[in-house]
């Protein structure tokens, strides 16, 4: 058997039908930026999140850059930030001419609450919290935090749509959450594609004018902006997803379980959920100290996996300037040796898990 890590057609056919229409009568329509489509799924993408207002960006990175921006944060200025993540997260930080201020994660992956209160000084304007992996970090008490300490708090749910922590969704705990629809992510478009929503109309308002170079009426630019519009073809084809929500989560819960009951290999450890937390599954991660040979011994059997992610953001190349050198966070280094994400994608089948837990058991 051959399994691919992601096979994002046989998500399309799926609901071709309808993917094919909305992408038809937006061509037909003549309206291709900043129309009705766009505002259709802004409205239904907050509703789903339990948000007032949303704003359709270029990508999920934008979503966090515009959001510090929205906010004022920059130069001089620090914001704590999970050590355990993709350079993304980071980027949107320094992106701002400001300066992350890394944690170590917990045993879930998600930033270390713990630790984060022995890093503010008075430079620390914010806390950056993501939702690694599917699962929502521990938001409540990051929440007390911030507030506590009078911090902004922006959520990075690119791997978190819908997953709740208690009875509120990723993205509404702070002052603005920033998603990716990348393609692959759970609701995932046909391109790239990401968005802000939050309950505050100061920041609703200051982040549609900076995805719109810096102006709310055409040729008056009031800030320094930049072009950053979901365009209206990705955003017809998010409501066909976003509206098979609840089938897509379903999916992916089947999958993740079916892994979570059936692998069983004392080499192998499978990830765990915290109390009061969702996991909404992006990635089924597990762990193994002889993480290289599983993934060759996959390999060798067709089944392709991924490290999510293999550096960690303060050992790569990009921010060497910061000066951190190997050791300085042991867990999130420790992670990136030892994790492997297995396939798990819309369309992945029945007869393919049960091959993939096979072939892991007999490890
Ligand atoms: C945690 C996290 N944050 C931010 C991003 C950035 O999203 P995008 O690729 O849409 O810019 C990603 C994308 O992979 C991500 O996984």
């Amino acid at each position: 058997m051959n399994i691919k890590f992601n096979q994002l057609d046989r998500g399309y056919r799926k609901y071709k039908t309808e993917y094919d229409q909305a992408a038809i009568s937006t061509l037909e329509s003549g309206i291709y930026i900043l129309g009705n489509k766009l505002a259709e799924f802004e409205k239904e993408f907050a509703s789903f999140c339990g948000a007032k207002y949303c704003v359709g960006l270029n990508s999920g990175l934008d979503a966090l850059t515009l959001a510090f921006k929205a906010l004022d944060i920059g130069v001089g200025d620090e914001v704590i930030v999970p050590a355990n993540t993709y350079i993304a997260s980071i980027l949107g930080i320094t992106n701002n001419g400001a300066k992350p201020i890394f944690v170590e994660p917990d045993e879930y992956h998600n930033i270390d609450v713990d630790s984060i209160e022995n890093k503010l000084n008075n430079k620390t304007k914010a806390i950056l919290a993501v939702h690694l992996y599917g699962q929502s970090a521990n938001i409540k008490k990051i929440k007390a935090l911030a507030c506590k300490h009078n911090l902004y708090l922006i959520e990075d749910c690119a791997q978190s749509h819908g997953a709740m922590f208690k009875s509120k969704t990723t993205g509404v705990w702070g002052d603005i959450g920033c998603f990716s629809f990348y393609p692959t992510k759970n609701i995932g478009a046909f391109g790239d594609s990401g968005a802000i929503i939050t309950n505050n109309p100061q920041h609703y308002e200051k982040i549609k004018m900076l995805r719109n170079y810096g102006s709310k009426v055409k040729y008056q630019n009031e800030l320094l902006g930049t072009n950053s519009r979901l365009d209206e073809i990705q955003a017809a084809l998010l409501s066909v997803k976003l509206k098979h929500y609840d089938e897509l989560r379903k999916e992916r819960e089947h999958i993740a379980q079916r892994y979570l009951n059936e692998i069983k290999n004392s080499k192998i450890a499978l990830p765990r959920i915290r109390a009061g937390s969702d996991h909404v599954w992006h990635l089924f991660v597990i762990k193994t100290k002889q993480r290289n040979q599983l993934q060759e011994y996959l390999a060798k059997n067709g089944i392709c996996t991924q490290i999510h992610y293999p550096l960690p953001p303060h050992l790569s190349l990009a921010y060497s300037h910061l000066g951190f050198k190997k050791g300085d966070f042991p867990i999130t280094e420790e992670y990136c040796d030892t994790i492997i994400s297995l396939p798990l994608f819309e369309g992945l089948l029945d007869s393919e898990i049960d091959y993939i837990i096979w072939i892991i058991n007999k490890y």
